[in-house]
């Protein structure tokens, strides 16, 4: 069950950071939704490594196959298998580690967890992994917009303690995102974050991030009460990403801070419909979304593999100094943006499928 997300869209995701292939398989996709692969591959564009200074210089193309579930462009409504090739693996990069777990990668958990694992490239914990779920999420988006005119937009918020100021989340696009490669949308904030990343780059260190998401066109009425609270999907979803360390919704921690009277977010009539004025709520109340646009923000931490001397300890607990070796992110949050996109189409796609069965016997 580990490798497999949703309820009635459901993925699994395949593959290692350094087999033959990697990608998921989609079931639950509506028959008749018209599908390619450049419906697919421009978020897939831009996840891949070596798009730009600020990320790993793996050189992937990272182009998607669909390998069933589609006929003469149509979704079947049968299992989709979306496969993408690794191309540019160099194995021997791992070899000098292969005794030494990395501080804070996964490593020594998976380790101790299976009494084996991949060699090289962090086998499954690779951010190859999210592929799979680019390329799945991707398919949800396109469904979300042509069926319910929804979209969902990410940008990058916050790299180590720069922090942009915050967009128009009713304008925000992903055109004004991606003008700058760290993908933050604010043109002085994007330059002094990709001159920090760079400086951190050749200090052969690593800084987080936060990724700011917001969707808008959801109805009211997507989202389950209790376990399935809508919140809980979304965190479930963004903290199964590598590297997550914090999932905030709404107002978040910010909003304890405040009163009821002030944080409440009273009703109002909106274009036929009950709105309302604020929304600390992020959209969601009781799990459920109330028809204002879903924002919450992702905590990523600083990528685990540096180049800098660290001490630590060998897998039998010898001290030694470990400078890491390979090719790696020196921040994950400019290449995270498509990845959070996609994993909350997902979440969302899920909800409106669920909440469209119930629809059919109101
Ligand atoms: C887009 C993206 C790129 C990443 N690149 C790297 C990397 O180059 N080096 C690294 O050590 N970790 C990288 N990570 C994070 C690791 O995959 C992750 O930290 C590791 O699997 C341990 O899992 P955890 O941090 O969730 O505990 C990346 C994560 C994302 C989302």
């Amino acid at each position: 069950m580990a490798n497999t997300f949703g309820h009635i869209f459901r993925v699994t995701t395949f593959g290692e950071s350094h087999c033959r292939s990697v990608g998921a398989v989609v079931d639950g996709c509506p028959p008749g939704v018209r599908l390619d692969a450049a419906d697919i591959q421009g978020q897939l564009d831009r996840r891949r490594p070596g798009q730009s200074d600020l990320s790993t210089p793996r050189n992937e193309a990272d182009q998607v196959a669909i390998l069933s579930g589609v006929e003469d462009g149509r979704t079947l409504g049968t299992p989709i298998c979306l496969k993408v090739d690794n191309r540019d693996q160099r194995p021997g990069d791992y070899s000098s580690m292969a005794d030494i777990p990395r501080p804070s990668h996964a490593d020594y958990t998976y380790q101790t967890k299976y009494g084996i694992r991949a060699s090289s490239g962090g086998g499954r914990s690779s951010a190859r992994e999210t592929i799979g779920r680019v390329a799945a999420g991707a398919l949800a988006e396109k469904v979300l917009r042509e069926r319910w005119g929804v979209d969902v937009v990410a940008w990058v918020s916050a790299v180590g303690d720069i922090e942009a100021p915050p967009p128009d989340m009713v304008t925000i696009g992903r055109a004004e995102v991606d003008r700058f490669a760290v993908r933050c949308p604010d043109d002085a904030t994007a330059r002094e974050m990709a001159s920090r990343i760079a400086e951190l780059k050749d200090q052969k260190d690593s800084v987080g991030g936060v990724v700011t998401c917001v969707c808008r066109g959801v109805p009211a009425g997507w989202g389950d009460p209790v376990f399935d609270k809508l919140e809980a999907r979304l965190a479930h979803a963004m903290l199964s990403l590598p590297a997550t360390k914090g999932f905030e919704i709404g107002s978040g921690f910010a909003g304890t801070a405040r009163l009821g009277s002030a944080h409440n977010d009273p009703f109002v009539q909106k274009e036929g419909r009950l709105g309302t004025r604020t929304n600390n709520s992020g959209g969601v109340q009781g799990g459920i979304s109330n028809g204002e646009p879903i924002y919450f923000r992702v905590a990523f931490k600083p990528p685990a593999t540096i180049g800098k001397p660290q001490p630590t300890a060998d897998f039998d607990g010898v001290p030694v100094t470990l400078e890491a070796k390979g090719r790696h992110d020196p921040c994950v949050v400019p290449r995270a943006v498509p990845i959070v996109e996609t994993m909350t189409a997902i979440v969302l796609l899920d909800a409106a499928l669920m909440q469209a069965s119930i629809a059919s016997f109101r």
